[in-house]
């Protein structure tokens, strides 16, 4: 799932994404929030949220594949914890920001310090 912007923000100016059953086990979808490409995953029902694009040479990692709780660059291979960001192998060496995320009835809420 692709999806620009997102629904609304809360009082404490977390973002509601999308609801949770929007994005099924195994999968991510991609937002563009604040001018930036957020990948959320859902790892075994945790959902997980970082930067979309890969630090070696800018691809979407939404485009790879999720394997347990890394994602698989599309280009070079460089797989990424979701949960930390870490690069877990070469030629990818910078970490991905993460973002914290909540879930409110069935929502998922992001916190970005930018918004
Ligand atoms: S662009 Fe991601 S590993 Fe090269």
């Amino acid at each position: 799932m692709k999806m620009n912007g997102y629904l609304h923000v809360n009082k404490t100016n977390a973002i509601a994404l999308t609801t949770t059953d929007n994005i099924k086990v195994g999968k991510m979808a991609v937002f563009t929030v604040a001018e930036q490409e957020i990948l959320v995953a859902n790892v075994k029902g945790h959902f997980y949220a970082l930067d979309n694009i890969c630090p070696h040479e800018d691809a979407s990692l939404y485009k790879g594949a999720l394997h347990g709780d890394c994602v698989e660059c599309p280009l070079h291979g460089s797989r990424f914890n979701v949960k930390t960001g870490e690069p877990q192998e070469e030629p990818a060496t910078e970490i991905l920001k993460t973002y914290p995320l909540h879930i409110e009835n069935n929502t998922l809420y992001i916190q970005i310090d930018e918004c």
